[in-house]
């Protein structure tokens, strides 16, 4: 007897990730890595960190931190991140926020809160990976979102009926996105909110790398406009805010929030009592303690690095790259999304890369809900230093020209 016989058919859905499986490899010390879409653990603030656990281990909130907690969270935290809330345009107070165990499981709630088998969310193509991996244990159908095309709300709902369910968010990465880099404008945040309002359907905005913009004009989140919109009231609106703290203070301690109006933080709650009853009180007491104090000045280190980088791959990629492969200009965070000619193949291109260059990236057909886009690469340049960046992207301008020319 096999146990796999008598799985749930939502686990048919989940699949290990190309990306996990990649990891893996990037162990061996000449492998330049643009895969992993992680933090440069040199930028943690760890003395930082370390002071901050003394101190929640020998003050007053020891006991509360190795104790049980509440399931909404920290409150000092919850307070902290309203504050934040506010400084972005949104009317949020604590009561309106959640805190999760980092952002990826508040992407599991809300699939579990809005999805039957057979729903329909709007994605774009490509999106985050994880949030498909989130999303596909609710086994959903995906549409492609494409707000400033010329769809309308009837188009997407008729659709979404037709296939034997109901349209029920559009997901988004908003600023900076995984795994194009590229930001979402304002004119395509304010339509979405229309065809939101208009198929009475929620938005999931994505905002994990928010706080690293490097340069550009900074956008309100969409829950800022919608709220801006309604009167400045969160009570009114349908967008749902997904904050972490992951790519800003530290991924490992895995706190995250959820910012929305009431009635969907209280399900949230619930849900989060059933799940985990709460997230790592002593973690968030620590991540209240540093953000209160450092977040500001430590997000202002990062930036100056990753820009940086950012800027080294892209002066690299106008140097080393034939023509025909175009590339995003991210504006912040860790991603640049490379196009190849039709003709090439990411996946196969990675596999020779591995064994001639030794550089490392993501094929980027994963990351579309259909499967398409096996022309197309992620390239993050968080984990690299600058020199390292020139040499991989020399030697992968030099693989991408040969397999031209093949
Ligand atoms: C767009 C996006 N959303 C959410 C997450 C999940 O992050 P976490 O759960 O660490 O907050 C990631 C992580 O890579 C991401 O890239």
């Amino acid at each position: 007897m096999s146990l796999q016989e008598i799985f749930a058919t939502r686990a048919t859905r989940m699949k290990a990730s190309e990306i996990r499986e990649l990891l893996k490899l990037l162990d061996q010390p000449d492998i330049i890595s643009f895969a992993g879409g992680i933090p440069d653990p040199d930028l943690f603030p760890k003395q930082i960190f370390q002071e901050a656990f003394n101190a929640a281990l020998s003050g007053p909130l020891a006991t509360h931190g190795l104790q049980y907690s509440s399931s909404e969270g920290h409150k000092p935290l919850r307070v902290w991140i309203a504050g934040q809330m506010q400084k972005i345009g949104i009317p949020a107070t604590p009561d309106n926020i959640l805190i999760t165990s980092g952002s990826q499981q508040a992407l599991d709630y809300l699939g579990k809160l809005f999805l039957s088998p057979g729903d329909t969310v709007l994605v774009g193509w490509p999106t985050y990976l994880g949030a498909l991996g989130a999303f596909n244990a609710y086994e959903p159908r995906y549409d492609k979102l494409d707000p400033l095309s010329n769809r309308s709300a009837a188009d997407y709902t008729a659709e979404a009926e037709a296939a034997g369910g109901k349209a029920k968010f559009a997901y988004l990465s908003v600023d900076f996105a995984n795994p194009t880099g590229a930001t979402v404008s304002r004119a395509a945040r304010e339509r979405v909110i229309d065809l939101a309002d208009e198929m009475d359907i929620a938005v999931i905005e994505d905002a994990a790398y928010q706080s690293l913009r490097f340069d550009g004009e900074v956008i309100p989140p969409i829950l800022a406009l919608e709220a801006a919109r309604k009167g400045g009231d969160i009570e009114a609106c349908r967008t749902i805010y997904c904050g972490s703290f992951s790519k800003t203070l530290s991924p490992g301690l895995r706190v995250g929030w959820v910012c929305a109006a009431m009635p969907v933080i209280n399900q949230l709650v619930l849900m989060k009592q059933a799940a985990d009853l709460h997230s790592a009180t002593l973690n968030q007491i620590a991540i209240a303690d540093v953000a209160e104090h450092h977040f500001d000045s430590h997000v202002e280190v990062i930036r100056a690095a990753y820009r940086g980088r950012r800027d080294a791959m892209l002066n690299a990629l106008e140097e080393h790259m034939p023509d025909g492969v175009s590339w995003t200009k991210p504006e912040g965070g860790m991603f640049i999304w490379v196009t190849l000619p039709e003709t090439l193949d990411g996946a196969n291109l990675l596999a020779e890369s591995l064994k001639t260059e030794r550089v490392a990236f993501v094929p980027g057909h994963a990351f579309f809900a259909d499967g398409s886009g096996r022309n197309t690469l992620r390239l993050s340049y968080a984990t690299s230093d600058e020199a390292k960046i020139a040499e991989g992207i020399k030697r992968l301008g030099n693989l991408i020209t040969r397999a031209l020319a093949a």
